[in-house]
């Protein structure tokens, strides 16, 4: 993605002493960087605040990481927001950020329009209630033209169910005869998934210090470079996200060859 130096270079002055610009080459950026975004409620509770005080300050932060993205030029940004697990969590948190969801991609849109980002959903997003559908949709539509970074927001999704949708799309195409089971290979599969039209994952962090995994993105992160921070979701800034693409920029990704 095409980069404005000038405003990059305005956008992270007043840096702290132990991290600035100048310690990522900006020409060797990921191209796609994805985040786990965790910790809300315990950042919420640190506080003595309640666990909806952490998803809305994790709002914050999202715009936050969106912005510097668009910043630096990255070409894809996919973030965790809601697992097929999390219905399991108490149903006053679930409608708090369904709500929340419905909220902040209205009130996001104009920072779309300006910043030419082009909207995705990971996910099956035509199960989630009626208010979150018609929303993600119409910001679909509002951002399908955009040029600009990708933000695909990963929303009900899980990947085990990611997975077990493209066997079910693929079995399909045999079943109806457009695909003979010789032709099943990796590409069959990975043009199926959600994340079909986006290249993997550069880097995937997660913040709050845990080091799992949770049922995300199992096929798409077969080779990205991990790293994890002890920072709540809610304190993650874009000094945070230039810290991760620094210690990215220190690893020696082989590929199972030998370094080269
Ligand atoms: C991440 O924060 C946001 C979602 C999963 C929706 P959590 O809500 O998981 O926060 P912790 O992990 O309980 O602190
Ligand atoms: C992963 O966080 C899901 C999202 C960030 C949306 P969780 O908080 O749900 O994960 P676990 O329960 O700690 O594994
Ligand atoms: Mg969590």
């Amino acid at each position: 993605m095409e980069r404005d130096d000038k405003k990059l270079q305005a956008h992270y002055e007043g840096h702290p002493a132990d991290i600035s610009l100048d310690d990522v080459d900006l020409d060797r950026l990921p191209r796609h960087i994805t985040i786990i975004m965790d910790g809300n409620g315990r950042w919420a509770t640190s506080r003595g605040l309640s666990r909806a005080e952490g998803h809305r300050a994790g709002v914050d932060s999202l715009r936050e990481t969106i912005t510097a993205c668009v910043r630096l030029g990255i070409d894809y940004l996919s973030c965790y927001a809601f697992s097929t697990e999390n219905w399991g969590r108490p149903q006053q948190e679930v409608e708090l950020l369904m709500q929340l969801f419905a909220v902040t991609l209205e009130n996001e849109l104009p920072l779309f329009d300006q910043e030419n980002v082009r909207l995705e959903f990971l996910g099956d997003i035509d199960a989630l209630p009626e208010e979150v559908r018609d929303t993600f949709h119409r910001g679909l539509e509002r951002t399908k033209g955009y040029t600009g970074m990708t933000l695909a927001l990963a929303v009900n999704y899980g990947a085990r169910a990611e997975i077990a949708r493209a066997a079910r799309l693929i079995a399909q195409d045999v079943a109806d005869g457009r695909l003979a089971p010789a032709d099943v290979d990796e590409q069959a599969i990975a043009s199926r998934l959600y994340t079909a039209d986006m290249p993997d994952p550069d880097l995937l962090i997660r913040t709050s210090g845990e080091l799992r995994l949770s049922n995300y993105l199992l096929w798409q992160l077969a080779y990205s470079e991990f790293y994890a921070t002890d920072v709540y979701w809610p304190d993650f800034d874009r000094y945070e996200l230039l810290r991760a693409i620094r210690a990215y920029q220190n690893r020696n990704r082989r590929f199972g060859k030998v370094a080269s």
